[in-house]
């Protein structure tokens, strides 16, 4: 494993199945009640310049869980929202803490504080990568249906951070990808060309989410508008509307028993319909679950015995 978990680009299908393995033991601990503090005395420091319900809750609460403390900081309320220097918050967060997760706007400020960082630096969200979530998705996939190869995942919506990690995430595990996004939010060029170039699964990118859907074992949306582009909303509303939403129609072009996914918050009626999201609320909530232990694989792997 790498010291840092910045995006999936940059790990390995055995990096990725590892974590997995690993997650899927935390998630059998904490069911039977086996109890391990291997990371007790340390700490992690969480930013968070952006908001969060499941992602700090789950990494705070992991964190305890291992024997560990987890610190939140708002980047309003530090020396960040005052312009101190991410260079220079790494190497005084490296002298106290012996983690860093952060939640930010630019993947070029997760990549800089890793590299001034000497202790890990884990993303919890960038406009370009959601690679936490992403992991727990593919753990919740596999879990329900047993295998990630050769299953097909379809994304419908936004090119955005949730679309690039799905894409990558899944092309690395051996799964086909489709993804259907309106022409002007295509998923970023760095993700194509990986997507393009990867042999043995394939990669669709189209403009019809019927026909992305055709036959897929795996269904995953996210909202028209991230944060950050709250002021685009109209503007989105008009291109997505009545065309990028995974409803009951659009299920049934996908293969018989195909489960759906959604990061959360989802938006009803919007990117995803209520009767759909509810009645696949099981695989929606496990998926939620599942961030607490594949962050536990990634606290133990990045920053315990694991690593
Ligand atoms: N899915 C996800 O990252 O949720 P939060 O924004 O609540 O952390
Ligand atoms: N694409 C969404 C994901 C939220 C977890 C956003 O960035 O707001």
């Amino acid at each position: 494993m790498k010291k840092d978990l910045l995006k999936l680009l940059d790990l390995s299908k055995a990096d990725i199945v590892k974590i997995l393995d690993t997650a899927d033991q935390m998630k059998y601990n904490q069911k039977h009640s086996l109890t391990h503090q291997y990371l007790a005395g340390k700490t992690l420091a969480m930013i968070f310049e952006k908001n969060s319900t499941r992602t700090r809750v789950s990494f705070e609460t992991g964190m305890f869980q291992l024997g560990g403390h987890a610190l939140f900081l708002s980047g309003k309320e530090s020396q960040i929202g005052r312009g101190e220097p991410i260079e220079d918050t790494a190497r005084v967060l490296s002298r106290y803490c012996d983690g860093i997760m952060i939640r930010t706007f630019g993947q070029e400020e997760v990549e800089k504080l890793a590299q001034y960082a000497s202790i890990p630096v884990i993303n919890g969200l960038t406009d370009f990568a959601h690679p936490c979530q992403v992991l727990a998705d593919l753990m919740t996939i596999r879990e329900h249906k047993s295998r990630l190869e050769g299953l097909k995942l379809c994304y419908i919506g936004d090119g955005n951070n949730m679309a690039n990690s799905l894409i990558v995430g899944g092309l690395k595990v051996g799964m086909d990808v489709s993804a259907a996004c309106p022409e002007g939010f295509d998923p970023d060029p760095q993700v194509l060309d990986f997507a393009r170039s990867v042999t043995g699964s394939t990669f669709t990118l189209c403009r019809d989410p019927k026909e992305a859907a055709a036959d897929a074992d795996v269904l995953v949306t996210d909202v028209w508008a991230s944060m950050g582009q709250e002021g685009e909303a109209a503007q989105r509303r008009a291109v997505f509307e009545g065309v990028y939403q995974i409803n009951g129609e659009l299920l049934k072009l996908a293969h018989p028993g195909c489960m759906v996914q959604h990061c959360l918050p989802a938006h009803r009626g919007e990117e995803i319909t209520a009767e759909v999201f509810e009645a696949h609320a099981g695989e929606i909530f496990d998926e939620a679950e599942n961030r607490l232990h594949a962050q536990k694989a990634v606290l133990y792997l990045l920053m315990g015995e694991g690593k």
